[in-house]
């Protein structure tokens, strides 16, 4: 598999910027509760490297001041946190029952083949990187996905009432 991100440089550490928005977080919580802050640091530092690796995940624990075992059993637990390297758009497919009646296997089925590539997997020019999630609260626009834009700050874009045409027009319009 490809990847285009690598292991952030040592030592990692937010820009300045971040981690006063970090300090911001934390301190909405009592004393003693900043573990409660780790969801959106996490989200934080997947906008900032794209992905969690270890190093990263060591230096959320040492922001929370807690374990970095606490950091992995959330990170793992979320299919939103990318536990490897992926690619520059990833692509979240839903595939609950609205979506699969609605043809997301197709969907599914119909990327796969376009770049050669499994659910789990970033195509070989480190494009598109196919995984699947549970409900989106889309479901009026079944079947969809949400990609995650790092350059607008990990916002997530939800494209709905998919067909292979309008991924192969997404695919040269958008995704590129
Ligand atoms: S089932 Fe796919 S968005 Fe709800």
């Amino acid at each position: 598999m490809s990847t285009i991100e690598v292991t952030p440089a040592e030592p990692v550490r937010f820009p300045e910027e971040t981690l006063k928005k970090v300090q911001e977080i934390i301190g909405r919580y009592p004393e003693g509760r900043q573990k409660s802050a780790i969801l959106p640091i996490l989200h934080l530092a997947q906008n900032e490297w794209n992905w969690l690796s270890a190093p990263v995940m060591d230096y959320v624990a040492s922001l929370l001041d807690i374990q970095p075992i606490e950091v992995y059993e959330v990170a793992t637990f979320y299919t939103m946190f990318n536990l490897e390297p992926v690619g520059k758009y990833v692509l979240e497919v839903c595939r609950t029952g609205p979506c699969c009646l609605r043809g997301a296997e197709q969907v599914i089925e119909y990327i796969e083949n376009k770049f050669g590539i499994e659910v789990g997997q970033t195509s070989p020019d480190g494009r598109i990187t196919l995984k699947t999630v549970e409900c989106l609260a889309a479901c009026g626009g079944a079947p969809c996905l949400q990609v995650r834009l790092k350059r607008e700050g990990g916002i997530h874009k939800y494209y709905e009432n998919l067909t292979p045409e309008k991924i192969d027009e997404l695919v040269d319009r958008e995704w590129v």
